[in-house]
């Protein structure tokens, strides 16, 4: 704790890669807000730097690097000035490199695996005494409830829209991916301790909340009964939570959608009809390379047992090209699988060779211009989906969850169901409230429109935008 006299010590976290690094951020802030520090977001004014790093692609890595020879300049100059910072470096690449990190930049005090963030009092300390603090184990005890809850404070100024990790690492090994390594296997919380952090969230003005896994739909965690549940039967829990109007669930794998999971989607109107499901290929053939156990029809199968029960679903996908040993034809069985599917949105990444994978051993390596070529013919028929797909909207009415202030004064913004940022012109009162909006127009990919029917006083805390980006996959 903090002494009397002592002015608070400052932290900026800069977070790299997926959701699950956006929620870990916020319990690094809560974990050291409990030992006095609190957040800025200018860099140069922080006595703690924290990298939360993403370690999925090479580009994503190298960024790590770049950032801490900056932080470097920045620590020699304050040290000049008789003022000292520390730097530490979270994450994937934590995880995956280790000690290496503090060989390649010895400007780094501190080292900590997604595991291991509720040691980071201790390590820090560690690191003030000048000694090693790197810690990268999978330790035994679950950290979430090591990890300090977040004050209501903090929760309101996050906004209406939070995350709630219920599932982490990945049992899959895909044979391009390093989330088995560095997030380990799957674990999964209890389902009251979820719905504890709901309820804490809830009651402080949340609305929506998207339950975040590296393999959600693979939830497996301990009901009150002693039993395992599944994520479907966690979403009827979550829906009986006061306070929650929407609900949502990312990133699935395809071979674990179950029955109780599309019953969920029939059942409740909380649960939003919007799905991150990841196909990564078209082509069987590559499909098997990368250990998917599922083909392009299996996929197919499974978005029918949603739109069954939900005609009006839509889904995301992420997708790889130039896995090695992609022909052209097993390219065009993918933009025939995107053809076939109708995405609302989608993310796709060029190959990325990762160490320690089984991928990386492959030889047959897709030229960097074919690539470049096949990303660019996949993100034009994306876009033209996706531009459809928000066409559509114009002239209905759809239900928007308002999230805070537009940069146009006097205009808000929320999202409907499929995560369309939707601006209206709007009193600050409706933030937090899902309301009916006529859609009038698009612009890029916002939708304007207006309100249906005149909306009641209710006051929310103003918020910051949450990113949807794909994690695990
Ligand atoms: N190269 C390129 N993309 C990758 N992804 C995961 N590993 C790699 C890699 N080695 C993508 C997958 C996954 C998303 C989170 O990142 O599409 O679903
Ligand atoms: Fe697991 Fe997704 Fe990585 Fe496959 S791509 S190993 S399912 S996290």
């Amino acid at each position: 704790m903090q002494g009397f006299m002592t002015p608070p010590r400052k932290l900026h976290i800069k977070s790299y890669g997926c959701q699950m690094n956006v929620y870990d951020a916020q319990r690094m802030v809560d974990t050291l807000g409990a030992e006095g520090f609190v957040e800025t977001t200018e860099a140069g004014d922080a006595d703690l730097v924290i990298l939360n790093t993403c370690h999925i692609r090479e580009k994503a890595s190298e960024k790590v690097y770049s950032e801490l020879g900056r932080l470097r300049v920045a620590k020699e100059d304050a040290a000049r000035a008789g003022r000292a910072i520390q730097i530490a470096v979270a994450g994937c690449v934590a995880q995956a490199e280790g000690a290496e990190i503090i060989a390649r930049a010895p400007t780094v005090d501190v080292v900590v695996g997604p595991q291991s963030y509720h040691h980071l009092p201790e390590l820090l300390a560690r690191a003030g005494r000048g000694e090693p603090a790197i810690e990268t184990e999978f330790p035994a005890e679950d950290k979430f409830s090591l990890l300090a809850k977040p004050s209501r404070d903090a929760i309101r100024a996050r906004g209406v829209s939070a995350f709630v990790t219920v599932q982490e690492g990945c049992d899959k090994f895909c044979t391009f991916c390093v989330v088995p390594y560095t997030r380990g296997s799957e674990m999964s919380r209890p389902v009251e301790r979820i719905v504890d952090d709901v309820r804490q969230l809830t009651d402080n003005g949340v609305r929506e909340i998207t339950l975040i896994g590296q393999n959600v739909n693979a939830y497996h965690g301990d009901g009150p009964d002693g039993r395992p549940w599944t994520l479907g039967r966690l979403l009827y829990r979550i829906a009986e939570i006061p306070g929650v109007a929407r609900i949502r669930y990312s990133t699935s794998h395809p071979n674990d959608v179950d029955d109780s999971l599309i019953a969920a989607h029939r059942d409740l109107r909380a649960v939003m009809p919007f799905v991150h499901l990841p196909v990564q290929s078209g082509s069987d053939r590559i499909l098997g390379l990368m250990n998917r156990k599922h083909g392009a029809s299996d996929y197919l199968k499974v978005v029918d047992r949603f739109r069954a029960v939900r005609p009006d679903i839509a889904f995301s996908s992420d997708f790889i090209v130039g896995f090695p040993g992609e022909t052209e034809e097993d390219f065009r069985a993918t933009l025939a699988l995107i053809d076939q599917i109708g995405y609302a949105a989608a993310y796709s990444f060029k190959y990325s060779p990762r160490p320690g994978t089984p991928a990386a051993d492959l030889q047959e390596m897709v030229s960097a211009p074919e690539m470049d070529e096949r990303l660019e013919r996949l993100q034009a028929l994306i876009d033209s989906q996706q531009s459809a797909f928000n066409k559509a909207a114009i002239g209905t009415v759809v239900d928007v969850l308002f999230e805070r202030a537009a940069r146009k004064p006097g205009q808000l913004v929320g999202r409907t169901a499929y995560l369309q940022p939707a601006h209206v012109m709007a009193s600050h009162d409706i933030v937090g409230q899902v309301l009916p909006v006529r859609i009038d127009s698009l612009e890029r990919y916002s939708l304007l429109g207006e309100l249906v029917t005149a909306p009641a006083a209710n006051s929310r805390a103003p918020i910051s935008p949450a990113p949807f980006l794909s994690i695990g996959g």
